[in-house]
């Protein structure tokens, strides 16, 4: 292997370099690739593999599961109500026991401090899989995609997010955009940008990186000749449902629909989203919604129109999540 990631962890992006980034990125096409062509070889034979969820996941759980059969792990899903976590055991505790019957394990939940104590205690390589704060094997599918669908060398590529800024998906796709030298513009009522340690911290590796980074309130400036446009949804796992109101009045204008898309005066712009979306009414908290406020049953924080559209590369992203996630695990705890 051409560079060195064995027993680490991954928590947050802030602790990998660019180049470490790139090499990540390359071994999750070359893995890709090798499962399409039938030539994978598996590296992590015999390898045990927990995968805490304290919330809920569809695609996390089963891209690390999938991942993991594929390259010969065995995994153990631990699901949010029924292990002894936080009820009436600590995550440090929890850290020291697992630690000693598993190679690796993954952590979804609230606070980044509780994937940070189960890293320290563990002794084995830990990987967030979405915290409050971050959303690190997001970022990886989504930067893999971009890549995919330009052929601009990534620190060329110009990408916007709409929505709430503060919320995992909106820090995170600022990181990585200032780690690997992107345009990255952020659009988002000021109460909702990222806080400001974060984004200083950003503007701070950018120096470096040569990275462009936007936040402005204006939606329609931010797209201007962007190749990407990323929105997640506006309320995240862990907040109340009554944030629901406030937060739809704030976000509406933000929302992608066919005149944000033409805003972008790039007929080759996509459209991107970590899902799951918000997008009609099929669903329990998108009817809940429609009947509050009948507008958003063609969707919440994309339109159906955008979503079913050719511009919409959200299932390829989606594919993505097990591809990089395998490349994580191969990197850190596969056998050469
Ligand atoms: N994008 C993402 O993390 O999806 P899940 O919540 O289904 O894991
Ligand atoms: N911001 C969303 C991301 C879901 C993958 C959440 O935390 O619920």
């Amino acid at each position: 292997m051409a560079f060195n990631l064995r027993n680490r962890s991954l928590l947050n992006l802030i602790d990998y370099s660019e180049r470490e980034l790139h090499f990540l990125l390359d071994l999750s096409r070359d893995l890709k690739r090798a499962r399409y062509a039938g030539t994978e070889r598996r590296h992590l034979v015999g390898k045990n593999i927990a995968l805490i969820f304290e919330k809920t996941s569809t695609r996390t759980r089963c891209a690390f599961e999938v991942a993991a059969y594929d390259q010969g792990a065995n995994v153990t899903y631990i699901d949010p109500t029924s292990s002894q976590i936080g009820h009436k055991e600590t995550m440090k505790d929890t850290a020291r026991v697992l630690g000693r019957m598993y190679d690796a394990i993954e952590y979804r939940g609230f606070a980044q401090a509780t994937v940070e104590t189960l890293a320290r205690y563990a002794g084995v390589p830990v990987y967030n899989g979405l915290t409050d704060d971050y959303h690190p094997t997001q970022m990886l599918a989504d930067v893999l995609t971009m890549r995919e669908h330009s052929d601009k060398p990534l620190h060329e590529i110009r990408y916007a997010y709409l929505g709430d800024a503060r919320n995992n998906m909106g820090r995170s796709l600022l990181l990585i955009g200032a780690k690997l030298g992107m345009d990255v513009r952020i659009a988002a009522p000021k109460a909702l940008w990222p806080p400001a340690e974060h984004l200083e911290a950003c503007r701070a590796i950018a120096a470096t990186s040569g990275a462009r980074l936007t936040l402005t309130e204006d939606p329609r400036a931010a797209v201007e000749h962007v190749d990407f446009i990323h929105t997640d949804v506006w309320v995240s796992m862990g907040e109340p449902l009554e944030t629901w109101d406030e937060r739809i009045d704030e976000l509406l204008p933000y929302q992608v629909n066919r005149a944000l898309l033409e805003a972008a005066d790039n007929p080759r712009v996509r459209f991107m989203h970590c899902l799951p979306a918000l997008h009609n009414a099929e669903t329990k908290v998108g009817a809940r919604l429609a009947e509050r406020r009948p507008e958003l049953a063609q969707g919440v924080e994309v339109t159906d129109e955008v979503f079913e559209s050719p511009a919409c590369i959200a299932f390829e992203q989606a594919e993505n999540r097990m591809h990089t996630i395998k490349a994580v695990l191969v990197a850190t705890l596969g056998e050469r």
